[in-house]
């Protein structure tokens, strides 16, 4: 799928190239970056290759996050996008973990948002993470995402099988929160 240049509030998404895997590289490697996934051991040559088939692939999105100065902290990317279900799965890392906390991944999460749900009109984004990555589950729903379930040791690492929590936003919870927005939005300027 072709990517776009999407500008958030404090982020600017681009699309990833084979220039970006020195620093997914670096990325995958810090184990803090690491410590709720399961990256393997690719080497940046693997990663580079990664990015020239995602970007021809009509099923994937890859971006990378750059801050309103032009620092590149990050990746974003949708995966296993159904043009017949209009459905895809997300996938977010701030690799730059000095980074961390400060609101990047809620902006770049609804800024992609924004262009899926408005621009291309599909109706559903899913993914599925560690119950335990809690700043990743908070991050999620801040930007609407619901839990769905739980896949019950769906995720093997470090040699024990883990349970993976799905959680989805759909096309009318997205409406749903713009609209709240807006009316709070009313409300301030009357108050
Ligand atoms: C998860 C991740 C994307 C969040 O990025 P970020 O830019 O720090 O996210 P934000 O600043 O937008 O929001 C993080 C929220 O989690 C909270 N948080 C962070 N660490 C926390 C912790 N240990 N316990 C509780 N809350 C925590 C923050 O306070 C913030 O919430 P708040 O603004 O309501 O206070 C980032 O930590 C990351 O890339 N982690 C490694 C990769 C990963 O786990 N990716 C997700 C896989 S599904």
């Amino acid at each position: 799928m072709i990517a776009p240049i999407l500008k958030g509030k404090k982020v600017i998404l681009k699309p990833m190239e084979p220039k970006h895997a020195q620093a997914r590289y670096k990325w995958y490697n810090d184990p803090k970056v690491a410590r709720y996934q399961d990256f393997g051991s690719p080497s940046e040559e693997k990663l580079k290759q990664a990015i020239i088939k995602r970007r021809k692939s009509d099923d994937s999105l890859p971006l990378v996050i750059f801050t309103e100065n032009n620092e590149l902290i990050g990746e974003i990317q949708l995966r296993e996008i159904s043009h017949r279900h209009k459905s895809a799965k997300l996938g977010i890392n701030i690799g730059e973990t000095n980074f961390w906390n400060k609101g990047y991944a809620t902006d770049a999460i609804k800024t992609l948002c924004k262009y899926y749900f408005n621009k291309l009109k599909y109706n559903r984004i899913g993914l599925s993470l560690l119950p335990n990555n809690i700043a990743a589950v908070k991050c999620y729903q801040r930007c609407g995402f619901k839990k769905e379930g739980i896949s019950r040791k769906a995720f093997y690492s470090n040699g024990k099988f883990h349970d993976d929590l799905n959680m989805s936003l759909i096309k009318d919870d997205y409406k749903k929160i713009k609209i709240t927005k807006i009316i709070w939005q009313n409300k301030l300027m009357k108050n």
